[in-house]
């Protein structure tokens, strides 16, 4: 266990645009941000203003054009593809707005998918999965697909992907904005008690004040810069 004071994540001058010439258009204009370990640290503003930009960037998805990434312990700057890509498969969890899971493959099935890639042997992925399953309240229906869940349990699936390899940080976009109230709480509530349980890092972007409730902090960003941050209902 690492201490709260530790920084999972740490942004200085970042800026990162798309496109050149006339088409380029610049996403993040210089953001600085700390996040510590074991904080659930929210990120608001308006649609464009750079949330998803951010997050890819410290989720080892995205390069920065210029700026200081440090991502638990690794300058990302300094780090090729191929050591992005262990980063992001070993220490970070991604939670996405359209859940993304395969249609084809079973709860489980979906769920071992981070292991497979990380090489875990089958049999030991499959039961690392079904615990993941049952740690998200979904332990008597690990083989169903997710066309037969509803929109919680799939996000709640999705959530046990990202939680399966034990991330030391977690990454969500918009997590609850296709779920209606009462689900996005009960989604949001598994996601921070998976957060304190291992203090793990947890960024969620959200636009949705409905679980403003769950922030530690919350940082409030407007035209591709975090211009405050303030604490949430429940700092640490
Ligand atoms: N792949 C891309 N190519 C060109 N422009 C992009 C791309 N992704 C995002 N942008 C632009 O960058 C800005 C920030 O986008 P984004 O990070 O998605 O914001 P948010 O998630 O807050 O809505 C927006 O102006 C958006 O249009
Ligand atoms: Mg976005």
């Amino acid at each position: 266990m690492g201490s709260n004071n530790s920084l999972a994540v740490r942004c200085r001058s970042l800026v990162k645009s798309y496109g050149s010439g006339d088409a380029k258009v610049t996403a993040l204009r210089g953001v600085d941000l700390d996040v510590r370990e074991g904080e659930l640290l929210m990120v608001v503003g308006p649609s464009g203003c750079g949330k998803t930009t951010l997050i890819s960037i410290i989720g080892a998805i995205l390069s920065q054009d210029s700026g200081e990434c440090i991502v638990l312990g690794h300058d990302l700057q300094r780090m090729n593809e191929t050591e992005r890509a262990t980063l992001r498969g070993g220490q970070i969890g991604f939670v996405f707005q359209m859940f993304n899971l395969l249609p084809s493959l079973s709860a489980v099935e979906n769920v071992a998918i981070p292991l497979l890639i990380n090489g875990t042997p089958q049999k030991m992925a499959e039961s690392r999965a079904r615990e993941a399953i049952e740690a998200v309240g979904l332990g008597s229906r690990p083989n169903v697909l997710p066309s037969e869940l509803s929109g919680g349990q799939q996000q709640r699936v999705a959530i046990a992907r990202a939680l399966v390899h034990d991330p030391k940080l977690i990454v969500c976009d918009e997590p609850t904005s296709n779920l209606d109230h009462d689900t996005g709480v009960a989604v949001m509530d598994v996601l921070r008690g998976a957060g304190k349980k291992h203090d793990r890092a947890l960024i969620v972007v959200t636009h949705d004040p409905r679980i403003f409730q769950f922030a530690d902090r919350i940082a409030h960003m407007d035209d591709g810069k975090i211009i405050e941050v303030t604490n949430g209902a429940s700092a640490l």
